[in-house]
């Protein structure tokens, strides 16, 4: 059984969709080990503890250097035992410690198809409103390995979702939400727990 270590800053629907998936069997080689939030009080700090699942928060702001918060980061992983890391919604950057000592090993969820709208400063709302700015009609979500660039690690899954017409960024959000990453961030935190994703020169190869 794989330990897996949820890092969240807010609502945490991301984390409620793998609690979930560990309830109902679609996670059956791995258990969810703790939550970390980037943030006091957000509401993902809730959903941990109505599930007794242990809960801490390391904020970027309570270290004055990046490389203080990477360590303290990595020393927490480190101590829950964390086979795998998965970013649901985690807003703070990471640094080269984490990334060296998890490598291969830390999954993001993006709320679009990479490689459109993502990078530094697409995140939330602002990357829904670029899709409905640019006049996309399709949009979607992309879990992958994190690596030093930003959205530019290994692709694990997609799920493309329609654009409508009179779509606010909110409304599009949602549709993101319910038919792709909380489908695709599963599956995929699934994949890796049954050891069927191998990264290789770069993309990832799902196993039979
Ligand atoms: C999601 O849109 C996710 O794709 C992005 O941040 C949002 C987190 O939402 N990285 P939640 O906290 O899981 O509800």
């Amino acid at each position: 059984m794989l330990k897996i270590a949820v890092l969240v800053s807010g609502g945490g629907t991301n984390l409620q969709a793998l609690i979930d998936a560990q309830k109902n069997g679609i996670i059956r080689n791995g258990r969810i080990c703790c939550v970390i939030s980037g943030k006091e009080g957000a509401y993902a700090l809730e959903r941990a503890k109505q599930n007794d699942i242990p809960a801490y928060v390391v904020a970027r702001k309570s270290y004055s250097s990046v490389a203080d918060f990477d360590h303290a980061l990595t020393e927490k992983l480190k101590e829950a035992g964390a086979d795998v890391v998965v970013l649901a919604g985690f807003l703070s950057i990471l640094g080269d410690e984490i990334l060296s000592v998890f490598e291969n090993q830390i999954i993001n969820i993006h709320p679009s198809l990479i490689p459109s709208f993502c990078g530094s400063g697409y995140y939330g709302l602002r990357v829904h409103e670029e899709a409905l700015k640019y006049g996309v009609k399709v949009t979607g979500a992309t879990v992958h390995f994190v690596s030093k660039v930003v959205d530019g690690g290994a692709i694990i899954a997609q799920k493309a979702v329609e654009v409508k017409d009179g779509d606010t960024p909110e409304i599009l959000q949602r549709r993101v939400m319910e038919q792709a990453e909380w489908v695709i961030l599963p599956r995929a935190v699934s994949l890796f727990c049954d050891g069927k994703l191998k990264v290789e020169n770069g993309k990832v190869l799902i196993l039979e």
